[in-house]
């Protein structure tokens, strides 16, 4: 296989590679295509002098400004299956593929597991970082292990599934080890016998209104991509990260006085606490729809901040944090923001 040689660049424009479609410049910007040459390139002075910020697809970020620095981009490609039976299979897929893409390909290779998971934006390196989830099912539920390159050291080591720390938006590599590795593949374990999740209740409705009662993990994609594109923005099209902030967890004793007071809030129980739905909390505080500048709250899901056009990252921050402090206002709850601010 021919590897295309590193690209660097000097003053890059950033405004296409971060979902929110932001106009910030990166100082330097190296696309890397194998693991050689990102460790070829961490071992360089300028990466060692320099900060770096590591760009996957660029969907779960807010950049409030040029970045000083150097940006190192993985384009490293392919997905292939590592062992089989006549159950299941293990597959790896390198980090820069498309995470979308590489669930719809497992699809139809009869490879099944991530089909909830369907039409998130974003590439596989980066899926881990936040454990991505969606309609009740996560990354971690079918995660084997990953490959990481130290940023320092540029040595590799696999990572298992107890090592990564995964929970709700969150993995060692946000915690303990921020900063410290970057991902170049991930191994999935992928059932070869059909079996779907369809506890999560949009989907189940959306399953109905089409008459299908027991539904194909392809019909389960199809569901959710149904419901995805009719909540939430394209970001071809309008820029956005997806949700802003995360689903706040909070006290049971809170939660039993917010609902004495707002019978209505939308809550899903955990084992000890309680989940809100920040959308629901964002929308009553009045929000769904509204605009600060061009940084506006999406009609459709309020979870979701969107670029209305030019945007500044400093404006969506400031939307953000407004947004923060009239929750919190009328509700005594915190949103934490869930997309990573550069
Ligand atoms: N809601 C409102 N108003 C809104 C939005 C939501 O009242 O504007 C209420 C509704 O009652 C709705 C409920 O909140 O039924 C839940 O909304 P939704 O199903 O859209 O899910 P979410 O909790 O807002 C989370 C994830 C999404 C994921 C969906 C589906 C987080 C931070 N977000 O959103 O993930 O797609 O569940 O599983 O956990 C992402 O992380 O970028 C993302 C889009």
């Amino acid at each position: 296989m021919v590897v295309k040689a590193m690209r660097f660049s000097e003053n890059a424009s950033l405004q296409t590679r971060n979902t929110f479609a932001i106009t910030a410049k990166a100082r330097f910007l190296a696309d890397v295509y194998d693991e050689s040459q990102l460790a070829a390139l961490l071992n360089t002075v300028t990466a060692k002098r320099l900060k770096v910020l590591i760009l996957g697809g660029g969907s779960n970020m807010l950049l409030s400004q040029d970045f000083d620095g150097l940006v190192i981009c993985p384009q490293l490609f392919g997905v292939h299956c590592i062992s089989e039976n006549d159950n299941q299979v293990i597959v790896e897929a390198a980090a820069g593929e498309n995470w979308h893409q590489f669930v719809q390909y497992c699809l139809t290779q009869g490879w099944y597991g991530l089909e909830n998971l369907s039409l998130i934006a974003g590439s596989v390196g980066a899926a881990p970082v936040q454990n991505i989830g969606a309609y009740g099912v996560e990354l971690k539920d079918n995660f084997v292990s990953l490959r990481a390159i130290h940023r320092q050291t540029a040595t590799v080591r696999e990572f298992s599934l107890a090592e990564c720390q995964f929970g709700y938006r969150d993995s060692v590599f946000k915690g303990r080890l921020k900063d410290q590795y970057i991902i170049t593949a991930v191994r999935f374990r992928l059932s070869k016998i059909a079996k779907v999740s369809v506890q999560y209740g949009d989907i189940r409705q959306e399953l109905t209104s089409k008459g299908i009662d027991s539904p194909t993990p392809q019909q389960v994609a199809q569901a959710v991509i149904a419901i995805r594109q009719r909540k939430l923005p394209n970001p071809e099209q309008i820029g956005n990260a997806g949700s802003f902030f995360k689903n706040p967890v909070i006290s049971q004793t809170q939660f039993e006085n917010l609902k004495q007071q707002y019978p209505n809030i939308v809550a899903y129980p955990q084992q000890q606490d309680v989940k809100l739905a920040a959308g629901w909390l964002i929308e009553q505080a009045g929000w769904k729809g509204q605009s600060l500048g061009q940084a506006g709250v999406y009609e459709k899901q309020a979870l979701v901040l969107v670029n209305r056009g030019s945007a500044t990252g400093q404006e969506v921050m400031a939307l953000a944090k407004t947004i923060q402090q009239s929750v919190y206002d009328k509700f005594g709850v915190r949103l934490e923001v869930e997309v990573n601010l550069i």
